[in-house]
């Protein structure tokens, strides 16, 4: 996404109740360099004035596809060209459901239809409208596009409901556009996610593990932080400090790690599970540390299979939304479908940690998040900007598949 500062934008205002903050998102722009002309739809002349829209701009407002004295000055197509970014705020259901479907039948979906720049919604209305499922697939289609949505937020709704489908407040959709912020794209969202390495405990001093360093995992836990959710992390024994934001619970073995991740799973809407969880432990743990032989030259543990935590998750009569990670040195993408059917989860992001550029230990990791509709890929990066990707995308899936 580019970022829209001292940018030609046209803001687009739709009817709904929210119409009465685009005059602070005109201010907004305006501060960070916008030079900003604006749009009304007919419905929106019933919640604000088109003289309030015109002296927060500076310009005359445009309202009428067909009014010669407007397309006399700039037509509505030059208009379309003019514009480096539209922004439709508020973006009603009906105005959402027309540019799913390329309707033009006003001018701003017309200009919405005519322009080559970029286009953000950002929807407001009831919150029985948001969920609908109907909205939902629209909104996948605007997204498919390219369309940026930005919100809505949730809580207390001008019809008198709780809910989702408050419009994002102008200066937080102003600083997101400029790049100054990142969206509060989860911040109705419960993400619980499991990270590190498991310990399984031979005796009190040895144990079996493995190289997680749990960097993939606070990498996630860090940006859906930053994204607004409210995020538990369940974190095998790891050297690494608890994001900021983050709520964490660490713990030992594959045996914790299920009883904490059972315990937490009903207050989530979204469970990541990075960890490498052992799938064997010893089948009996020494009480005292287990003595060296001059006799016996070698030793056999005994092996139990650990549970599986995230097909338990999966397997849970109303799961969350479930994301796992496929670790492997082969046939990558092959295993990691195999793996979405096998533990019925909603989508695996696969991971190669075979060769020298292993994800296991190292800062940076590449994936391609395998689900049941395709496959998406996320290039090499450093942990962080691979787990915003990821985030964007499990965002998309989670609300629209
Ligand atoms: O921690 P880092 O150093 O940053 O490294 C990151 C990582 C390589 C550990 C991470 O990106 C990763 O790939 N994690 C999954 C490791 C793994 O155990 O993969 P798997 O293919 O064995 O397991 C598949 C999935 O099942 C994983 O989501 C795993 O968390 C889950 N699982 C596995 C076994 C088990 N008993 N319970 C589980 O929940």
């Amino acid at each position: 996404m580019s970022h829209h500062k001292n940018k030609r934008v046209l803001v687009g205002v739709t009817g709904g109740i929210a119409a009465y903050k685009s005059p602070e998102l005109v201010r907004r722009l305006k501060d960070r360099g916008c030079d900003v002309r604006v749009v009304m739809s007919r419905a929106a002349e019933a919640f604000i004035t088109p003289l309030t829209m015109q002296a927060v701009s500076g310009h005359p407002v445009y309202q009428h596809l067909l009014d010669a004295e407007a397309e006399s000055g700039m037509g509505h197509i030059e208009l379309a060209r003019w514009a480096e970014l539209v922004v439709i705020a508020p973006a009603t259901a009906n105005f959402i459901a027309k540019l799913a479907h390329g309707q033009a039948d006003d001018l701003l979906s017309t200009l919405a239809l005519a322009t080559e720049a970029e286009v953000a919604v950002a929807p407001a209305m009831n919150q029985q409208m948001w969920q609908h499922p109907g909205t939902a697939t629209n909104l996948e289609q605007l997204v498919q596009r390219g369309i940026r949505v930005i919100g809505p937020g949730s809580g207390d709704q001008a019809c008198g409901e709780v809910g989702p489908g408050r419009m994002t407040e102008p200066e937080e959709i102003a600083a997101i556009l400029a790049g100054d912020a990142i969206e509060p794209l989860l911040s109705d969202c419960r993400v619980l996610i499991t990270a590190g390495p498991t310990w399984e405990a031979i005796d009190p001093v040895r144990g079996v593990t493995n190289h997680s360093s749990g960097k993939m995992g606070y990498a996630l836990a860090q940006a859906a932080s930053d994204y607004s959710a409210r995020v538990t992390l369940v974190s095998g024994p790891v050297h690494l400090d608890t994001p900021e934001g983050v709520s964490r619970i660490d713990v030992i073995s594959a045996a914790d790690m299920l009883e904490v991740v059972m315990r937490e799973v009903g207050k989530s809407d979204i469970f990541i599970a990075v960890a490498a969880v052992a799938d064997y432990r010893p089948a009996d743990v020494a009480k005292h540390k287990i003595k060296k032989s001059d006799d016996q030259d070698g030793m056999v543990i005994e092996m139990v299979k650990n549970p599986d935590i995230l097909a338990t998750v999966a397997a849970l009569e109303k799961p969350p939304f479930t994301v796992g990670f496929a670790a492997e040195t082969q046939n990558t993408i092959e295993n990691a479908r195999e793996k979405l059917k096998k533990k019925r989860v909603n989508v695996v992001a696969a991971n190669n940690v075979g060769g020298d550029d292993s994800a296991f230990g190292s800062d940076s990791n590449a994936v391609t998040l395998v689900h049941s509709e395709g496959e998406v890929n996320i290039p090499p990066n450093d942990k962080y900007a691979v787990a915003i990707r990821m985030l964007q995308e499990i965002n998309t899936l989670y609300r629209y598949q």
